[in-house]
């Protein structure tokens, strides 16, 4: 079908780019000896799960036990649960473990650790853990201070098996360029190896030392001592990975196709009927305009200095960023442009499956799931 043909709003997936984006990070890891395991809360979509796989990838991470169990339906046998587990999920993961899939779980804290263990005894399973370490202060994960007690605790309780440590150096999203994502890289890596080490040297297994993000997988000049490393919205990228300059706008696999369906009378604005129930709320700001997306045509040809700057939940108003007039002559009702999003996983969150582009020609739909229930 002709990409004009599609009714709107419509979340477009280009394959090619996408292709792209994983041979690119793939081809660095691989250079560096180091595994990538996919972060899949991005696409929640198990054909590209499977683009992913293609180029040989095992492992996955996953953010919610929805998509554990979606996975786990597909194939998928090495599955990380990226956040650190509720109680009230404990079962839920046993379940999982019981009926065969490698689930690695990540804990931070001793309380959570006992009640890890009583559920793995309830179940009758073993449940492989991982310690979050918390390396930049950005969110959960244990102070590496405290890492050793609760290691010790991991390590001799029957029913858990220690595997080693994960973290995310959120920090680099504060960034802006490689050089500085580059250093926030290297610090989180020496504080791991030297974790690593530290259980290491007390008789504490330690296999695995999970990182990871796109900006510090694109930019980190050394993997040494690193086991794997975790990477999501690399496959698709995004105006906020361009802004960090870890890719370019022709990196963007994702676009939200809309239509005009007016013009302001002021002459300045045109709206297209993808609000933030299309976009999502994020945003980010380049100069002194805060924006909800770059506008490209529907070829996928980026129109210069276009952006959404306001949003309500079915209009997105669409501005030219130097003030220049945008006349709906050029833009008549019904034309039909591309929306470049801010923040990939969550305007991808918005919608349940993705039109996918092949060489500028729609050739599938592939689904995606949200939520959380089983
Ligand atoms: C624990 C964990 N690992 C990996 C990632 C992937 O990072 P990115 O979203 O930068 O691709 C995330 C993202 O939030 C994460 O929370």
């Amino acid at each position: 079908m002709d990409i004009d043909r599609l009714e709107t709003p419509s979340l477009i997936l280009d394959a090619v780019v996408m292709d792209h984006n994983i041979r690119r990070l793939q081809s660095r890891l691989r250079a560096a000896n180091v595994p990538l395991r996919p972060h899949l809360k991005t696409s929640k979509c198990v054909q590209v799960a499977r683009a992913i796989a293609a180029h040989g990838e095992r492992g996955i991470a996953v953010s919610t036990l929805r998509e554990a169990e979606r996975f786990a339906a597909a194939g998928f046998r090495d599955i990380l649960y990226a956040v650190v587990i509720a109680p009230d999920k404990l079962a839920r993961a046993a379940a999982l473990r019981a009926a065969g899939t490698e689930l690695t779980l990540l804990i931070d804290g001793a309380d959570i650790a006992r009640r890890a263990a009583m559920a793995a005894a309830r179940h009758g399973v073993e449940l492989a853990v991982l310690i979050e370490v918390d390396v930049d202060g950005h969110r959960s994960g244990v102070d590496p201070a405290a890492l050793e007690p609760l290691a010790r605790l991991i390590a001799s309780s029957p029913g858990l098996r220690l595997r080693g440590i994960a973290s995310h150096a959120g920090s680099a999203y504060d960034c802006r360029g490689r050089d500085g994502i580059a250093r926030v890289a290297e610090r989180e890596r020496v504080l791991m190896i030297g974790a690593a080490r530290l259980l290491r040297d007390s008789g504490l297994p330690c296999e695995v030392v999970s990182v990871g993000s796109t900006p510090t997988a694109i930019a980190a000049e050394s993997f040494a001592g690193i086991t794997e490393v975790r990477a999501g919205v690399f496959v698709f990228n995004d105006l906020m990975q361009a802004q960090l300059g870890v890719c370019a706008f022709e990196d963007i696999a994702l676009g939200v196709l809309c239509s005009v369906i007016g013009h302001h009378r002021a002459g300045d604005r045109l709206i297209v009927d993808a609000g933030w129930s299309a976009l999502s709320q994020d945003s980010l700001l380049e100069g002194e305009a805060r924006i909800f997306g770059r506008l490209c045509a529907a070829d996928g040809r980026l129109l210069p200095d276009l952006a959404v700057t306001l949003l309500n939940q079915e209009h997105g108003i669409v501005t030219h960023l130097a003030g220049r007039p945008l006349a709906a002559r050029e833009f008549p009702v019904g034309t039909k442009l591309r929306v470049l999003p801010v923040h990939a996983c969550a305007t991808a969150s918005m919608h349940d499956g993705y039109q996918v582009l092949e060489d500028g020609v729609l050739a599938e739909r592939w689904p995606r799931f949200g939520g959380w229930a089983p």
